[in-house]
C-alpha cells in the first residue's frame, strides 16, 4: 500500500494555514521593527533642521486656528520628492522640519496647494484680504472666507498653558519665553495669529 507522501519543510509551511499566518507575522513584524525603530534614533528625524525654531506665541496661537478651522482638510503641509512637486512647491519637506510639530499638519488631501512653503510668498496684507474673501484676489477659488478672524482676540492667558504643554513634550522653551507668551499676543487678532503662522511655514530651508 503506497504511503501519501510526507510534507516537509516549506511544504509543511504552505500546507499548514495557521502556521503560515504566525510566520507572515513574524516576517512582517520583524520588517517593519528593521524600518521603523531607527527613525527614532536617526539625526535626520529626530533633531531640527538648522534654523527651525520652535513656534513664537503668536505663530502658535495661528497654528491653533489653522487646526480649529480645519485647513488641512484642503491643504498639505508636505512636498514630495517628485519634480513636479519641487518645481512649483520648493524643496522637499524634511523630517527634522517637523520636529516641534505636535500634532504634524502634513495631511494628505488637497483641494488647494501645499502650504509647507507657503511663508514669504506673499505679503501679509495680501493674505489678509485672502482669508477675508479667497475671491478677491482668486475669482475662481473654492476657497472658504473666514472673516470672523479679523474680530477674534487671541486667548493670551491660554498661550501659556499651551506652551507648556509642549515642552513637557520635547519644544524646548524657555520659562522667560512662556512668561512672555502673553504680552506677545497682547491685542492681536487671530487673524494676525494665522498669518504669522502662514508666513514662518517652510521659511528654514531655502
Ligand atoms: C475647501 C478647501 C479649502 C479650505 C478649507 C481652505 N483652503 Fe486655502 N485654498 C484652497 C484653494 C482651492 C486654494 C487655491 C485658490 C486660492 O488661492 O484661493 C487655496 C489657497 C490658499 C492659499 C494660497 C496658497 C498659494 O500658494 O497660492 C493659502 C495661504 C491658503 N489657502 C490658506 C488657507 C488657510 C489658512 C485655511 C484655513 C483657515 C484654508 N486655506 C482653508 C482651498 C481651501
Amino acid at each position: 500500500m503506497a504511503h501519501p507522501p510526507v510534507a516537509r519543510g516549506h511544504e509543511r509551511i504552505e500546507t499548514n494555514n495557521l502556521l503560515m499566518i504566525v510566520l507572515i507575522l513574524a516576517a512582517v513584524a520583524v520588517g517593519g521593527i528593521v524600518e521603523i525603530v531607527p527613525l527614532f534614533f536617526q539625526a535626520s528625524t529626530t533633531q531640527p533642521v538648522p534654523g527651525v525654531r520652535p513656534y513664537t506665541a503668536l505663530q502658535l496661537a495661528g497654528r491653533d486656528v489653522y487646526q480649529r478651522e480645519g485647513c488641512f482638510y484642503c491643504h498639505s503641509q508636505m512636498i514630495r520628492r517628485l519634480q513636479a512637486e519641487t518645481l512649483r512647491y520648493g524643496h522637499y519637506s524634511l523630517a527634522g522640519e517637523s520636529v516641534y510639530d505636535h500634532p504634524f499638519l502634513w495631511g494628505s488631501e488637497r483641494q488647494g496647494p501645499d502650504l509647507a512653503r507657503v511663508g514669504g510668498k506673499y505679503s501679509d496684507e495680501w493674505h489678509r484680504i485672502h482669508l477675508n474673501n479667497p475671491r478677491d484676489l482668486v475669482p475662481e477659488s473654492i476657497m472658504p472666507a473666514y472673516p470672523w478672524l479679523a474680530h477674534a482676540p487671541v486667548d493670551a492667558a491660554g498661550m501659556a498653558p499651551r506652551m507648556r504643554a509642549l515642552r513637557r513634550v520635547g519644544v524646548p522653551y524657555t520659562d522667560a519665553e512662556i512668561g512672555a507668551a502673553a504680552a506677545d499676543v497682547k491685542d492681536k487678532t487671530e487673524l494676525d495669529a494665522l498669518i504669522a503662522y502662514l508666513q514662518v511655514l517652510g521659511t528654514a530651508v531655502k
